[in-house]
């Protein structure tokens, strides 16, 4: 099979092969500390074997209950946040004919809600499912997310009161966890079809339980491929050698943050990747950023964004490296036309394929970036398919894993994303919150 590659040569400037030699030392040893569970976190490890443990029993359940959802409805709405959605969000992007909203459908469409406490966005949501025929999934492992309750609310009540309860009973689904939280309670109650995600599986790490793998289903894709292509990477990664990429990727990000390099730029040059990039930043930023230590994930799509932020990656403070998520052949095939006129000064490209124009600007903003000193990292994807999508994910989470060991955090609490939550229910008078209530409104 061919699979996911990383190249380091263009990191080869700035880092001394005796640092990157000890940074890999130390990267083996965190994959020791995974294996044998004797890190932080270690009580949330469910996602490290889950691909090669998921059963044909539990993929042809979610089969089932996506055609079931599916049945009826033009519709499904994605109800959730965080990694409660942005992995299901970026399989189904990267798969997905770039315009699939306008394309003839054989399966729903797939609408996200839950992920924003936007008024505008939940009422245009109930503009366009009044006229279609709507099924729901809700996805919150905690069950009490505040932005996926509201939504779930919303389009609850239009689906019951639309349908009636009977009908609404088979038009949701919930995946939650699997005892506790007012989800749960709700969808026993309700008896909706219900799905657990493991205790030991945290929502960023969650895009191969149910929470990632039913909405993939529900959009038309094959969810066994995307499980294959993540088993196949979890076998890769999980030796304990210098050629195992999720330990040079660790590996390598930590060498540069050494030498004070704190901005990991992640770059495509496929806009269906722009949503990979979304949950790596969730990834990476979530499982790292704590203790005041952390690579700061960002994001940009090129070449677009080579007209926004090209000055800046070009010449801006040197903070930055880059990572570039390489796509190495499109699933399509388009040339460029000869133009008699040729105005444009172009004809001396006439007759080339548009992924060759995209590779030589990809090559050349590398080396242009190189020159201006900003390190490079390249992960090549042979192309877009579910088994590649599910290796790439599956090698991220591995090498997030090693990284934040490196670095010395628990890859997988997060404390700090509290805070605005505290504050937000204080605000909005929730009981048991009015003394920080006042406290906060004196600060306003
Ligand atoms: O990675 C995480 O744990 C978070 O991003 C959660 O996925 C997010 O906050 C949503 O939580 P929940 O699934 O409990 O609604």
């Amino acid at each position: 099979m061919k699979t996911i590659t990383v190249n380091l040569n263009a990191v080869k400037p700035f880092i001394s092969d005796a640092a990157l030699r000890e940074w890999n030392d130390k990267a083996l040893k965190a994959v020791d500390v995974l294996t044998q569970k004797t890190g932080k976190g270690n009580d949330f490890l469910g996602w490290h074997n889950l691909p090669s443990s998921i059963t044909a029993d539990e993929l042809a359940r979610i089969e089932k209950v996506a055609g079931q959802l599916s049945k009826d409805a033009e519709i499904v709405v994605i109800i959730g946040i965080g990694g409660s959605y942005l992995g299901a969000k970026a399989v189904i992007d990267a798969l997905s004919h770039s315009f699939d909203n306008l394309m003839p459908r054989q399966h729903p469409l797939v609408l996200f809600a839950g992920h924003n406490i936007g008024e505008d966005y939940l009422s245009e949501l109930l503009d366009v499912i009044q006229h279609k025929s709507t099924a729901c999934v809700v996805i919150s492992k905690s069950g009490t997310t505040t932005e996926p309750a509201i939504a779930f609310r919303i389009v609850r009540k239009h689906i019951e009161e639309k349908y009636g309860k009977a009908e609404a009973r088979k038009r949701i689904a919930a995946v939650t966890d699997g005892k506790h939280g007012a989800l749960r309670t709700l969808a026993v109650q309700e008896g909706y079809e219900t799905f657990a995600i493991p205790d030991d599986v945290g929502g960023r790490f969650s895009v191969f339980t149910p929470a990632g793998l039913l909405p993939v289903a529900i959009a038309g894709f094959d969810v066994a491929a995307l499980i294959k292509g993540a088993a196949e990477m979890e076998r890769q990664t999980v030796e304990r050698k210098s050629e195992n990429i999720a330990v040079q990727y660790a590996a390598v990000r930590n060498a540069l943050y050494a030498t004070g390099k704190k901005i990991e730029v992640m770059a495509n040059y496929h806009p269906k990747l722009h949503y990979v990039i979304e949950w790596w930043k969730q990834l990476f930023g979530e499982s790292e950023g704590k203790e005041h230590k952390g690579i700061f994930p960002a994001g940009v799509d090129f070449t677009a964004d080579l007209h926004s932020m090209g000055q800046y990656l070009q010449e801006g403070e040197r903070l930055l490296f880059e990572t570039v998520l390489s796509v190495v052949a499109p699933q399509r095939r388009l040339t460029i036309p000869k133009d008699a006129q040729n105005l444009d000064q172009l004809n001396f490209i006439a007759g080339k394929r548009i992924n060759e124009c995209n590779k030589m600007a990809e090559l050349g903003t590398i080396l242009a970036h190189v020159d201006g000193q900003t390190p490079n990292i390249q992960i090549n994807i042979p192309c877009l398919n579910e088994t590649n999508i599910g290796a790439l994910l599956y090698f991220f989470e591995k090498a997030c894993g090693i990284s934040a060991y490196l670095l010395g955090v628990n890859p997988f609490d997060q404390p700090g994303v509290e805070a605005y939550k505290k504050n937000m229910f204080a605000l909005l008078n929730k009981p048991g919150f009015e003394k920080q209530g006042e406290a906060l409104r004196k600060r306003i």
